[in-house]
């Protein structure tokens, strides 16, 4: 159904967190794309805190697309999570490694996008817009961009020059299909509502603010009894969001489908 992409234009709004708290809440098997150039594997290193065993999914994938093999190796450089959706593509494990991949990430576009007929859905964290080395193959192949923002001045003050350029590409056909902002703690102090205004796009709904919660996800922190779960407002809010996204691809593609064949 998606290829997602959610990116940030300044500061650390929680793309990482966002990104990791909707796939592990989404409907369908997905895979989870850390296409980071800062590079690290925040993934790894914070949710999974170690455990997961890093199986240089890159370096493996570089050489594969050499071979012409890379659809072949896809499935077998994703670290899948038991008991969820999710499988992972760790990402770049430095800067410099993120270096050698600018061929990759093309290719890869054009892989993850065929996921879909296998029933895969992807979301990508793309980091912050502006890197050198970012994946912008995977930015300009996707389904929908979120513009992850934070709903303070500065925040918005620095999303809306990359909100013009993103529409911009969108409108042109050069860019990711669909482009929304996603506001992580709207009301601290602009509402969701504000802020698509200044920054001139849609806004999908919002991700609830709880520092105490995101922690869970971003450093791996144990939940604290009774207050996780379905309940929860964090959790509660990327499902919100989850089906925002899916509902909005959907119309997109229906409105979409004559005109430019993706
Ligand atoms: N909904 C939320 N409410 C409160 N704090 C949050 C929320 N989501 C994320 N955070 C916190 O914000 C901080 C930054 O999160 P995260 O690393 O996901 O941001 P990022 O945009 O990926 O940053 P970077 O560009 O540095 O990779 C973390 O401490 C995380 O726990
Ligand atoms: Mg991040």
């Amino acid at each position: 159904m998606a290829l997602l992409v959610l990116a940030s234009a300044s500061g650390s709004p929680g793309v990482t967190t966002t990104a990791l708290g909707l796939a592990l809440v989404w409907h369908r098997p997905v895979v989870l794309v850390d296409a980071d150039p800062v590079g690290g594997s925040a993934l790894l290193a914070g949710y999974f805190k170690g455990t997961l065993v890093d199986n240089d999914a890159m370096v493996t994938l570089v050489m594969a697309q050499r071979d012409g093999r890379l659809a072949e190796a896809l499935p077998h450089a994703l670290l899948t999570i038991p008991d969820t959706p999710v499988s992972i593509l760790p990402g770049p494990k430095s800067h410099a490694q993120a270096g050698s991949l600018t061929e990759l990430w093309a290719a890869l576009a054009y892989e993850l996008r065929g996921l879909d007929q296998t029933g895969l859905d992807v979301i990508v964290d793309l980091g912050r817009l502006g890197m050198v080395h970012s994946a912008l193959p995977l930015l300009e192949a996707a389904d929908l961009a979120l513009l992850v923002t934070r709903s303070s001045l500065p925040a918005i003050a620095a999303a809306r020059q990359w909100a013009a350029d993103l529409a911009a590409t969108t409108a042109d056909g050069t860019g990711a299909a669909g482009l929304a902002s996603l506001v992580v703690g709207a009301g601290r102090p602009y509402s969701s509502a504000e802020v698509g205004k200044v920054l001139a796009t849609s806004v999908l709904e919002s991700i609830a603010w709880d520092p105490r919660a995101a922690q869970v996800f971003s450093e791996g922190d144990a939940p604290v009894a009774g207050s996780w779960g379905r309940r929860d407002e964090l959790v509660r809010s990327y499902r919100a969001t989850a089906a925002a996204i899916t509902a909005r691809i959907a119309s997109e593609r229906v409105s979409l489908a004559p005109a430019r064949a993706r």
